[in-house]
């Protein structure tokens, strides 16, 4: 699949059929994650590669109880039936305090990948944008060490469905040339 394609292509999936997932395509994912830019090269991430369902029924739990109010219409059911679910976490003695951004660009990294490789994927954050309590439950949950925080989790399974509809802002909107108002030519 070309670069273009992969962009293009990749989409948020939340329904995932049983077919497995093997071990070798989650690595050769992870791989690739592992070029991620980072903040001083401090590659600070660890990926949890979570396959147990109990640990993926826990984990859809927790992104339930924790999820605000008005976002209580998108549960994260499904990452109790995704065959594998990862956890982009980060070392934060390697992070140079920036293992959030590193994380998250890993784990972009991570969503095309699936996509390359003909998987589904979808972001989800294993943080609160205020409090600690969903991050700790996740970290305690996953095990991880004093000073490893978890960011993202991501679910991997081949695609149930097709996604949902999706419309692009246009360009127009969006790009600015030199000062922002100036627009660029109509193409
Ligand atoms: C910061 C961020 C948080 C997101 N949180 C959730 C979430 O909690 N639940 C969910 O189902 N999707 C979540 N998504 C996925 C978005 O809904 C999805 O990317 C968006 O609708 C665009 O669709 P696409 O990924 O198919 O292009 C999140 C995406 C981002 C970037």
């Amino acid at each position: 699949m070309d670069f273009d394609d992969v962009v293009r292509g990749r989409r948020s999936i939340r329904r995932f059929t049983d077919r497995p997932v093997p071990d070798e395509t989650v690595g050769q994912i992870l791989d690739l994650a592992r070029h991620a830019p980072s903040s001083m090269n401090g590659q600070p991430w660890c990926f949890v590669v979570v396959r147990s369902a109990e640990t993926k029924r826990r984990l859809a739990e927790l992104k339930n109880r924790f999820c605000p109010l008005e976002k209580r219409e998108y549960p994260a059911d499904f990452l109790a039936t995704a065959p594998v679910v990862i956890a982009v976490c980060a070392h934060r003695d390697r992070a140079h305090d920036r293992g959030r951004e590193s994380a998250l660009l890993a784990s972009a990294t991570i969503l095309l990948a699936a996509h390359r490789f003909g998987l589904g994927s979808v972001f989800l954050s294993a943080y609160e944008s205020k409090g600690d309590e969903l991050r700790t439950a996740i970290a305690g949950l996953l095990g991880l060490p004093d000073g490893v925080e978890p960011f993202t989790l991501l679910p991997l399974g081949h695609p149930g469905g097709p996604p949902v509809g999706k419309a692009l802002r246009p360009r127009s909107e969006l790009v600015h040339i030199e000062r922002y108002g100036r627009l660029p030519p109509e193409d």
